[in-house]
């Protein structure tokens, strides 16, 4: 089958950021080509975004990837249009899905790779099969998130933990492997169907997680909540969160200099741990004593 392909160049330090942008404003899998991946990027200091799609990409698509580079400041960035009949980066990205420790002692894998010998002491193996969900355990926030999901919930009686912007299901995965049920939501129902896939490859079912589509978090109780979503969202969904939440919020998916803006939108809860990543950030809010 052919594709499409969008390529982008941009300096690589912003590379991390925009592919983020672009990957949640358009809803898409963005690859990024540099030095270390199959097809090495124009130069050292920049490396080249690639989004790839079945359809011609329409003047809707382009005019919000212009937005996106605008909003890092890079609006100069060559952005080019490709149609081409070769297929074979349809298998050839899987090499590159490789088992990630995500967090101390918790393996992220594709299916199609064993866990390996030395890693048999592993407290948590979770098997993603990637569709076009986010949430494979080699971004940053993901990381952030999945560390303080295990701290939280390692040796705690069952809880109750919503996980807002599940993606592929990879914290709710963790978490229900902790024993806590776990309510999963997703904007994206393909994203939400790819997580259900998950369940079984990880020996889990609908009793463990339930994964919803929604946009607004359900309106029940949770103990735990966990949001990896870009900082505009979670300040939308702050009043809802709050709410929601009797006991601890994670957040991961603001950079450091949205850590004020963020921080305003959860007033009455405090952070009490921060750990960061590059310039994200993973905060745990704890009700503020009043
Ligand atoms: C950065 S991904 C995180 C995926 C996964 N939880 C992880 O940590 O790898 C954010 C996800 O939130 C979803 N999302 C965005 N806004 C949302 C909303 N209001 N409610 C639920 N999901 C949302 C996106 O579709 C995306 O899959």
């Amino acid at each position: 089958m052919s594709h499409w392909s969008i390529e982008i160049e941009t300096p690589s330090e912003l590379s991390d950021w925009l592919s983020w942008l672009i990957a949640e404003r358009l809803d898409v899998a963005v690859e990024i080509q540099d030095d270390e991946t199959m097809t090495p990027g124009p130069e050292p200091e920049f490396c080249r975004l690639l989004v790839r799609t079945e359809e011609e990409p329409s003047s809707d698509w382009v005019k919000q990837i212009q937005d996106c580079l605008i909003e890092v400041g890079c609006s100069e960035a060559p952005i080019r249009s490709r149609h081409d009949e070769d297929d074979s980066w349809r298998l050839g990205w899987r090499a590159f899905f490789k088992a990630t420790e995500v967090a101390p002692g918790v393996i992220v894998r594709p299916p199609w790779s064993e866990l390996a010998e030395k890693a048999q002491n592993t407290l948590i193996d979770i098997v993603i099969d990637p569709g076009l969900a986010f949430g494979t355990g080699t971004h940053a926030t993901t990381q952030l998130a999945a560390q303080l999901t295990v701290k939280t919930l390692k040796e705690q009686t069952p809880l109750k933990v919503l996980d807002q912007g599940c993606g592929s299901g990879i914290l709710s995965l963790i978490a229900a492997r902790l024993g806590h049920k776990v309510t999963g939501v997703e904007i994206d129902p393909m994203a939400t169907r790819n997580a259900q896939e998950n369940l079984p490859l990880n020996h889990l079912s609908d009793d463990d997680i339930k994964f919803i589509v929604a946009d607004a978090v359900p309106q029940e109780e949770f103990d735990v909540v966990i949001a990896n979503i870009i900082a505009p969202v979670l300040i939308d969904l702050a009043p809802q969160i709050k709410t929601a939440c009797q006991d601890t919020i994670i957040l991961s998916g603001l950079l450091s200099d949205q850590e004020r803006q963020v921080l305003k939108a959860y007033d009455g809860w405090s952070p009490i741990e921060r750990i960061q990543q590059g310039e994200w950030l993973g905060l745990i809010l704890k009700k503020a004593e009043s």
